[in-house]
């Protein structure tokens, strides 16, 4: 045997690698479960758990041979909690099979048509909350117990917690005739009014609203405690408490959504007429629900809901579907620990896990190095995401990254995806430390090293442009030391398009025009002609006309924005609109700086750092030929900066740290829609600042100058 032969006998061949993967994804996936189901405090959110769970399937879908009954994604979860006193459920608690699309849904359809030969099919349609689920035995109309779902068999008695949630009523009285069908049920069932079965099992979920999440971080920010990270994990938490009195703070509330009965298939015949009932004997019942003839009914609502979804007040991870006969319910019944006759529609998941395969640095346009995660391409928020931009070394610090993690990425809706969280039980010894390189991947200029203190450069570091907020307070920022580095005009030529909003430009394509010569630098993009770039390979007339019709429309652009496109050190997107408030033109920000009247103290929220990199930028001849050269190739800057009126006017808000309820960029629309300023910099000009999770340097500057602080849930009030 030859030494290659013996090397590749002992490297772990790829079904050497799932097996060892299999193993680790089952021993988290059994800590996960156990966290979730015994001690009802899931360190992660459902979609981590998932994902997990996915790539486990996925794996033993390859090597079946791995299938093992006895590991723990077969066996029934967990034990209930010892400290509360255990009850066994008559009925079991199911859990509910997941669709995640309507190709799904309408296999699942196809199923259950067939058990159920021939007819047609309802539905009905209800919101999926995401608190916890909870059983309530009323005897003779009097609650008598509560429980929660525990294993599904045996729960845990949490009566007394429960009593303290208002919407859970402890007596039941008939309200006569109610709304839809219940006349008829009534009359059905050969009730009098007042009077409700003599055993009756209420299934719904306990939960808190959004807000009140809110409101409890905030609380728990300024105790210094740990943020829940989901409305869920607030009500489990809170459920758990042994004192019911630190319940009752909690401000939980309970949506009923399922009753069962000895005998109810004799007096209710659909799922929907149970809901009616609900309603009628005094409990809370989501209004948002809809029976529907067939699935496309059924997929509208779906669609529906999304819509609403992020501004309803709960939190929700999807849609359940039922059949809506109960007759069809009994004939469909149950396999395993689910219903057949049931669905849960789950939304894109906005959180995945992947691994992380290698980390590349990119040279940004003021030469900062900039670390790239790329991972395996995994699905977040119906979006394949396979990178995410990591900041700068100290993210990674943070986060305690390695190349060949098991990280968490989350994707919300629209937002950049990004590492929240390295999942370190999944580690198996072989992962890697990231070192920062010591010569630039771009030009192979040396790296050096710049300490950054509140956002500014630290007076003995060399004037080389670092741009502010691509680096956190106190961090230390890694760049290019190197001048003529390419990279640094590429990024900066990318920077100019996007501020421009010429959206045809993408990076290959200036890449492509500077190489082949025409464009030197980004004023040359207004120069451009159908003629210079039809004849490129891969453009053809109609895409060099395309991008020549979007140049000339995106000539007319606004001060602020014309200042911002500059690239100025220091100068993004809310100082450059500072600027532009307090010059009004260019000629008289160009004149100031030339008569050195850009004094501190008369520049509404700006700092001496950025009027020094003004100062410097506007005394250098060449960037004073490249604006000309702008306005000469057709530039225009728009006269007059528009600013809505509204209850805002006047007043100037500068945001900091994290909101939890709405994006930084819809805060600032929402300013700036009431006729509000928002500022990048705390001054005394400031009114207010807005403090999110985790504020910067920027609190503490608005506490010494004694600026008005508002928490989230004070400025979410203000905004009405
Ligand atoms: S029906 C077979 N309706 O989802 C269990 N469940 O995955 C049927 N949930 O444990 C329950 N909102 O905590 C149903 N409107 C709703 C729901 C709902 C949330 C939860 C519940 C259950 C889990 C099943």
């Amino acid at each position: 045997m030859d030494k290659s032969e013996a090397k590749k006998r002992t490297r772990p061949t790829e079904r050497d690698q799932a097996f060892g993967r299999v193993l680790k994804l089952r021993s988290e996936i059994a800590r996960l479960r156990s966290a979730y189901h015994v001690e009802n405090a899931p360190g992660v959110t459902d979609d981590v758990y998932d994902s997990l769970t996915r790539e486990l399937k996925i794996l033993l879908e390859k090597y079946p041979e791995f299938t093992d009954e006895n590991a723990p994604e077969n066996r029934v979860a967990g034990k209930p909690l010892d400290k509360f006193v255990k009850v066994k459920h008559q009925t079991r608690m199911l859990s509910l099979n997941d669709v995640f699309n309507e190709e799904e849904l309408f296999d699942w359809e196809k199923r259950i048509k067939k058990l159920l030969q021939g007819g047609e099919v309802s539905y009905f349609c209800e919101v999926k909350f995401d608190g916890l689920a909870v059983s309530l035995i009323y005897e003779n109309g009097q609650f008598v117990r509560g429980a929660t779902r525990g294993d599904g068999f045996v729960g845990e008695n949490i009566t007394q917690n429960l009593k303290t949630i208002n919407s859970i009523p402890l007596s039941l009285t008939r309200r006569g005739v109610g709304r839809s069908g219940s006349e008829s049920l009534q009359a059905r069932r050969g009730e009098v009014n007042g009077v409700v079965p003599a055993f009756l099992e209420i299934r719904g979920e306990a939960l808190v609203s959004k807000k009140t999440l809110i409101k409890l971080n905030i609380e728990n920010e300024k105790k210094g405690d740990q943020f829940f990270a989901n409305t869920r994990n607030v009500a489990a938490g809170s459920l758990r408490q042994l004192d019911p009195q630190l319940v009752a703070e909690r401000k939980l509330d309970f949506v009923a959504y399922d009753l069962i009965e000895a005998n109810s298939l004799q007096t209710l015949l659909n799922h929907s007429e149970k809901h009616a009932y609900l309603k009628n004997i005094g409990f809370k019942v989501e209004k948002l629900e809809a029976k529907c003839k067939n699935l496309s009914e059924v997929i509208a609502f779906i669609k529906k809901f999304e819509k609403i979804r992020p501004d309803f007040p709960y939190g929700t991870d999807g849609i359940v579907i039922s059949v809506d006969n109960l007759k069809m319910q009994e004939t469909l019944g149950v396999v395993g620990k689910a219903p057949r006759f049931m669905v849960a529609f789950k939304y894109p998941a906005e959180k995945a896990t992947t691994i992380l395969k290698e980390i590349l640095v990119n040279v940004g346009r003021t030469g900062v190095l900039t670390p790239l995660a790329v991972f395996e391409p995994t699905l977040v928020a119906g979006s394949l995401v396979s990178k995410a931009t990591l900041h700068n070394m100290d993210q990674i610090d943070r986060l305690d990254l390695k190349i060949g993690d098991t990280v968490v990425i989350e994707k919300a809706g629209d937002v950049i995806p990004k590492v929240v969280e390295v999942l370190i039980r999944m580690r198996t010894g072989k992962e890697k430390k990231f070192k920062m390189p010591e010569k630039c991947p771009t030009c192979g200029g040396n790296v050096e090293k710049l300490k950054i203190s509140s956002g500014f450069l630290q007076p003995s570091a060399r004037t080389f442009p670092v741009q502010k907020s691509s680096v956190s307070p106190r961090s230390v920022a890694f760049y290019c030391s190197n001048p003529k580095c390419p990279a640094k005009d590429e990024r900066y030529l990318e920077h100019f398009v996007s501020v421009f909003e010429i959206y045809e430009l993408g990076p290959k394509i200036l890449r492509r025009f500077k190489d082949e010569g025409l464009i030197t630098d980004a004023a040359d993009i207004f120069t451009l002609t159908k003629e210079d770039i039809a004849p490129l390979e891969r453009f053809g007339e109609k895409s060099a006309e395309n991008i020549v019709e979007e140049i000339k429309n995106k000539k007319k652009i606004s001060f602020s924005r014309f200042i911002w496109a500059l690239g100025i050190l220091h100068v993004g997107e809310e100082t450059a609109r500072d600027l532009a408030q307090h010059f009004g033109t260019l000629e008289k920000l160009i004149s100031a700086v030339n008569h050195n009247q850009t004094e501190i103290d008369s520049i509404e929220n700006i700092g001496p750092a950025v009027l020094k990199s003004v100062d410097n930028f506007f005394q250098d001849k060449n960037n004073l030929n490249f604006i000309k050269k702008l306005q000469e190739n057709g530039v225009v800057i728009e006269k007059k900066e528009k600013r809505k009126k509204g209850k805002f006017t006047g007043l100037t808000f500068v945001l900091t740290g994290t909101l939890s309820g709405m994006s930084r960029e819809i805060a600032k629309e929402k300013i700036m829609s009431l006729g509000g300023k928002v500022s990048g910099s705390v001054s005394k000009h400031t009114s207010c600042i807005v403090a999110g999770v985790e504020p910067g340097s920027k609190l503490k500057t608005a506490e010494k100058l004694g600026v008005k602080v508002l928490n989230e849930k004070e400025f979410l009030n203000m905004l009405g």
